[in-house]
């Protein structure tokens, strides 16, 4: 995971004066399932409002219903494929006045798809994954960076992997996504992985959470 500091790292500690502090808007792509969920189930817990988005609309709303019942807080549900560029920007370009100032963005939406020896792999496979861990994050992140630029506030936090740091057999296309995310963080800010520290933690314990029977 990368996470890369426009302004001020994300406070993680969530006093009730750090909570008014903080703006409240975050939005989580692929928050229909896995991880994503998690991630925004943990923000809503920490009193944020939420953007979610995912292609699975009845699970979408599935997911909003949930939230919003469960925390109180607004939650507005985008449904758009990352990979279409158009539907990124119809969506995300486009937001309504009072959910236009997302502070965090977590760029969730992705996937590993197939396992095989290059000469072997199956090119839509690869596209998917490229399309979609890729093209789809610097789409999305396209459309949020300038907000946040502008307001000289705002997190970005990228769902890499252990794949971002090594290659492991036949994961070659997917390795290679996850070392493009790496690189991607890096390059918006190179000091940003030290200093968004406690974002990516915070992020790093709802998957956890998400994988842990307890
Ligand atoms: N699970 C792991 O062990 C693991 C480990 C390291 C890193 N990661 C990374 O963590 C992220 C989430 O993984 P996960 O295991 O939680 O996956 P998951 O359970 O399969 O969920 C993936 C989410 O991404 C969304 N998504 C996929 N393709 C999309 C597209 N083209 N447009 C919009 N949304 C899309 C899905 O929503 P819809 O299907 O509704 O569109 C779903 O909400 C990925 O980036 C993955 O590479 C996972």
């Amino acid at each position: 995971m990368t996470a890369t500091r426009i302004r001020e790292p994300l406070k993680a500690n969530f006093s009730d004066q750090t909570k008014q502090e903080m703006s409240k808007i975050v939005l989580v792509t692929g928050a229909t399932a896995g991880i994503g969920e998690a991630v925004a189930t943990r923000f809503a817990a920490e009193g944020y409002d939420l953007i979610v988005t995912g292609r699975r609309d009845e699970r979408l709303q599935e997911v909003k219903r949930k939230l919003e019942s469960e925390y109180g807080h607004r939650v507005l549900a985008l449904n758009f494929d990352v990979r279409r560029k158009e539907q990124v920007q119809a969506n995300l370009g486009n937001l309504p006045e009072d959910w236009k100032a997302v502070d965090v963005l977590v760029n969730n939406a992705g996937l590993a798809s197939g396992l095989n020896p290059i000469q072997d792999g199956d090119i839509e496979d690869w596209e998917k994954m490229i399309d979609t861990n890729i093209k789809g994050l610097l789409y999305v992140t396209r459309t949020i960076a300038p907000g946040m630029k502008e307001r000289r506030r705002g997190h970005i936090i990228n769902l890499s992997s252990i794949a971002g740091k090594e290659a492991y057999p036949n994961g070659n296309v997917y390795c290679g996504t996850k070392h493009a995310v790496e690189a991607i963080g890096k390059g918006i800010d190179p000091v940003a992985e030290k200093q968004a520290a406690k974002a990516a933690l915070l992020a790093q314990q709802a998957a956890l959470k998400r994988c842990s029977p307890l």
